[in-house]
């Protein structure tokens, strides 16, 4: 297997965490990034190497052009050539639309969407001009079919996998493949910030399997798009949803 590198965004904790080491355990080398001035990335890096993952963290806002392009120049300075991008950064500000303040619409769309463009600006014309490359941009079940108060989370879930539609194409014939994963459910903090009652009553009653996700099994969906076996699979939206929403 040719040891690549990759770069996570977000991928500190949840969905991203599980799919650096699903990366790193797949021999590839791992950059992950956490968002500025929130702490706590050195104390985890910490413990995963102590557990045998050694990551480099790159702290970054992925909603800042600017700050992205600081990181790719980082990057490269630090000699790496990014091979395989998971566009997973994101955030919910829910509410209801009736409820829903320009501030958690801006900072939904700013994190979840334009996102999309800052990080994978920066890196994909080297896939190109390198002829191989992986773009695994996460999506939502949320995207695909709505969901009661994420107006702002479903509409920026949607973007994406139009973006990852429109830029698999351009790219298609350059040795670089594009899709989405949208996952459902699944057990990360993102998910325990819904109230309880909503989670257990509306949520969790609603998926076939009858249980939230782990974030191992959304990881191992990611990681075989990304994997040189997954090279004729591009512009694909992969649900990985309990059954929730079949389409
Ligand atoms: N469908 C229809 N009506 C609903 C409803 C639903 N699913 N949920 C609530 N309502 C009704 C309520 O009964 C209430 O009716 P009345 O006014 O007649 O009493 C009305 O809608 C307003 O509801 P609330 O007062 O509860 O509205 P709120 O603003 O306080 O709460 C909310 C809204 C915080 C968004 C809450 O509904 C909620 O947490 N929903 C779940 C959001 C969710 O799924 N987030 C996912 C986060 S994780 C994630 O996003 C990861 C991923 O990709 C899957």
């Amino acid at each position: 297997m040719t040891q690549r590198c990759a770069l996570i965004t977000g991928g500190t904790t949840g969905l991203g965490e599980a799919t650096a080491r699903r990366l790193h355990d797949a021999g590839h080398t791992v950059l992950v990034t956490h968002m500025v001035g929130t702490g706590g990335a050195s104390e985890w890096q910490q413990a995963q190497a102590a557990q045998g993952y050694t990551f480099k963290v790159y702290e970054v806002d992925v909603s800042d052009y600017d700050s992205c392009q600081e990181m790719a120049r980082q990057i490269e300075a630090d000699g790496h050539q990014v091979d395989i991008l998971v566009n997973n950064a994101g955030i919910t500000r829910d509410g209801t639309f009736r409820k829903m303040g320009k501030d958690k619409w801006d900072a939904v769309l700013r994190t979840n969407l334009d996102s999309m463009y800052n990080v994978s600006k920066p890196f994909v014309d080297g896939m190109t001009t390198r002829n191989w490359g992986r773009v695994v941009n996460i999506s939502s079940v949320n995207g695909t079919k709505g969901q009661f108060g994420q107006t702002n989370y479903s509409a920026a879930k949607a973007g994406i996998q139009g973006f990852t539609k429109a830029l698999a194409l351009e790219v298609a014939r350059k040795g670089v493949t594009v899709n989405s994963v949208s996952p459902g459910y699944a057990a990360t903090s993102m998910v325990a910030a819904v109230d309880a009652e909503i989670l257990e009553k509306q949520i969790v009653s609603q998926i076939p399997i009858g249980r939230l996700g782990k974030p191992e099994e959304i990881a191992a969906t990611i990681g075989f798009l990304c994997s040189e076996d997954a090279g004729y699979i591009t512009g694909a939206n992969i649900a990985v949803n309990g059954g929730m929403h079949m389409c």
